[in-house]
């Protein structure tokens, strides 16, 4: 990242002059903490049509044939804490009559009212993350927004011939004075690869090669189904390290982890933490520290094979509501994720045993999502 120091310059005094931004412990859970209520419009307000919250991002580009759609999910998610995320029966559908696609979006659409705070949450196909996003933050006169994220590269998952699991998991809150419920409809698009014919003449079909970054094998790398919560390895501290096992076949020759990863509670604003060194001598009691360097370390077989610096993304609710209504900041509706090349290393996992994979977060505090 080559920005300018100027954003740090910004944000600083905001959470050192107001640790409330950063610290309060309004619930034990994984909530996005404010210690401020989530802000609420007074119903005074000349617009009754609901706010349209958006992130602005470069359209993603699809070819003009009409796609097959499907709608994957259809949920109100409510108190979902300590719950398993909701589950569907994903098949790719049966009356598509194409079988190869030059563009797969998936779009999440969903409206909320009342009072909420910006909740993290995450959509899963076989364990396989789809999308890391975080909600808008309601109004008592409604919100809605849309989310579509190429999911093109997953194609090999997304078109295998056989029932798979899909699953979301918003963590969220109701009661007497959280009382937005986001009602979310989920879909996926599917677009023939016809254009595909017309912009490649002349090559031979062979799905996959124009893109060149689909995989023909999709392993995921997330906690595995029946538990509570997100599918999520949760990172609480500096010496956790959480990862799993796994085998892939004897004819890889090409291999990447793809790392999906967000912040939360004490490390949401982990850019701006001070020194625990300052926090002692300033007698701060319930500020988090650890100071404003994270890195998120990848091993393999307890050996260190890759480290992330992740984008500082700025959630619906950070810093001030006010700043990110409609215009929501960068990554806050699609998590970036960050690409670990895995083949220097397929010499040692080609040997048919199982290795693992496993996760840490250099100066963590939690938690880290990982
Ligand atoms: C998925 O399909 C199986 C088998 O038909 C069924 O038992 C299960 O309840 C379905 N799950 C959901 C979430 O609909
Ligand atoms: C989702 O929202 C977008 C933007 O408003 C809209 O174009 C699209 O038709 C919606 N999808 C569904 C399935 O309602
Ligand atoms: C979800 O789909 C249903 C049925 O098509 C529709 O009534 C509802 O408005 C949709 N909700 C959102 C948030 O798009
Ligand atoms: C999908 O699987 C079913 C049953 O196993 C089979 O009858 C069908 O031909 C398969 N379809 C494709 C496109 O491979
Ligand atoms: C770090 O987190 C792990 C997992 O929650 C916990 O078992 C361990 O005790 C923690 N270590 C410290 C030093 O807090
Ligand atoms: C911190 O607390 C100690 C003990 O109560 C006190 O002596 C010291 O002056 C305090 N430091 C600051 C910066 O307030």
């Amino acid at each position: 990242m080559a920005s300018s120091p100027l954003p740090f310059l910004f944000f600083l005094p905001l959470l050192f002059l107001n640790p409330r931004f950063s610290q309060a412990n309004l619930h034990q859970s994984k909530t996005l903490l404010r210690s401020t209520l989530p802000s609420q419009q007074s119903s005074t307000g000349d617009t009754t049509e609901p706010t349209l919250f958006f992130e602005v991002t470069k359209p993603i580009s699809v070819p003009h044939t009409k796609p097959c759609s499907l709608t994957v999910l259809q949920h109100d998610f409510g108190y979902t804490y300590g719950k398993s995320p909701v589950l569907s029966n994903y098949t790719f559908p049966d009356d598509c009559p194409f079988q190869e696609f030059s563009r797969i979006v998936l779009e999440w659409n969903a409206t909320c009212k009342g009072r909420q705070f910006d909740r993290i949450f995450g959509v899963w196909l076989s364990g396989v993350e789809l999308l890391r996003s975080c909600t808008a933050e309601p109004r008592p006169t409604g919100i809605v927004w849309s989310v579509k994220k190429d999911v093109t590269k997953y194609s090999s998952l997304l078109l295998m011939n056989k029932t798979q699991t899909f699953s979301v998991f918003v963590g969220n809150i109701i009661d007497q004075t959280y009382t937005g419920v986001y009602h979310v409809n989920v879909s996926l698009y599917f677009y023939p690869a016809v254009e595909k014919q017309k912009l490649f003449k002349g090559k031979k079909r062979d799905s996959g090669s124009e893109i060149g970054s689909k995989a023909d094998l999709i392993i995921p790398f997330s906690r595995d189904l029946p538990l509570k919560d997100g599918l999520w390895f949760e990172i609480q501290n500096a010496t956790d390290v959480k990862g799993k096992e796994f085998e892939i076949p004897h004819n890889v020759y090409k291999a990447v982890l793809e790392v999906y990863v967000s912040f939360h509670e004490k490390d949401e604003f982990w850019y701006g933490n001070p020194p625990s060194e300052y926090i002692v001598a300033n007698n701060l009691t319930d500020s988090p520290g650890n100071g404003p360097f994270r890195e998120v370390l990848v091993s393999l077989d307890g050996e260190l094979v890759g480290a992330i610096w992740p984008f500082t993304v700025v959630y619906t609710g950070g810093i001030n509501p006010l700043l990110w209504r409609p215009i929501s900041a960068i990554g806050s509706f699609d998590l970036p994720t960050y690409d670990i090349e895995i083949t220097p290393f397929l010499g040692k996992l080609l040997d048919g045993k199982s290795h693992s994979i496993s996760f840490s977060v250099t100066n963590a505090l939690n938690v880290w999502s990982t």
